[in-house]
């Protein structure tokens, strides 16, 4: 695991942009899955200033709320698409979803399971820290080898999801999302950490050491693990 250090947000945004974009020359039909949130807004909103060509590239959702229609204000799926997928040109044919109405959501996990294994793993995972340590909705306790599944969100992430959403709407609960197994089989990963809010949580995962309680803490047991965080989440030196 490597941490890089970075004044600001936008310089972070730049160098998670600059990783991307290296992904995506290096192999132009590049399987990534990409978190939403607030944290890598700046990056791909840097990706679709520089025009970035997303080529043959193939996006997996990270996660979604269950129960949640396509036009509904919660949506990960809406949230993605008018933060990466649009803005990229990135055609729904491109794309894996967890579907988040869907009827049958074992099944959906079954199928994005099989669909990431048919694309031969993951070469990028773009993600945000949790202020839980969790990783995609893998809550604590989530053990390394933990499958792309449906859970029950913790009190943290629905107060933290709160502030995403119009107070009409309630957090749903209950959500999908990738299993640890794949996040961690991912070739590389990028988790993104930026504000002072996330200073604590950021410091208990690269004090180590792993546990299924800070999920975000088995970067460190992986090859090729980039920590990018600004001078607000690090802290003084
Ligand atoms: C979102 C996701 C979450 C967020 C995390 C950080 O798809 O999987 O793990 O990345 O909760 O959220 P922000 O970036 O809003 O602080």
């Amino acid at each position: 695991m490597r941490l890089l250090p970075v004044a600001t947000e936008g310089e972070l945004a730049r160098e998670a942009a600059d990783l991307v974009a290296q992904a995506l020359r290096r192999r132009p039909d590049a399987a990534l899955v990409c978190a939403t949130g607030r944290t890598p807004l700046g990056a791909y909103a840097e990706l679709a200033r520089r025009r970035l060509d997303p080529g043959r590239a193939r996006v997996f959702q990270l996660d979604g709320y269950l129960g949640v229609a396509d036009d509904d204000p919660r949506s990960l799926y809406g949230w993605l698409d008018r933060a990466l997928l649009a803005p990229l040109g990135i055609a729904p044919g491109q794309v894996v979803r967890l579907r988040e109405d869907t009827p049958e959501p074992e099944a959906e996990c079954a199928r994005y399971e099989a669909a990431a294994a048919q694309a031969g793993g993951w070469d990028l995972a773009v993600l945000g820290l949790g202020p839980n340590g969790h990783l995609g909705f893998n809550e604590p306790p989530s053990p390394p080898d933990a499958p792309t599944r449906v859970v029950t969100l913790s009190p943290e992430s629905l107060r933290s999801n709160r502030a995403y959403f119009p107070p009409a709407y309630p957090v749903p609960e209950r959500a999908m999302t990738a299993g640890m197994r794949l996040i961690l089989g991912a070739r590389r990963i990028l988790l993104l950490v930026s504000g002072e809010r996330k200073r604590a949580i950021l410091r208990r995962v690269l004090d180590g050491p792993p546990t299924p309680w800070l999920p975000a803490s088995y970067l460190a047991t992986h090859r090729d693990a980039w920590i990018i965080a600004d001078r607000a989440a690090l802290g003084p030196e």
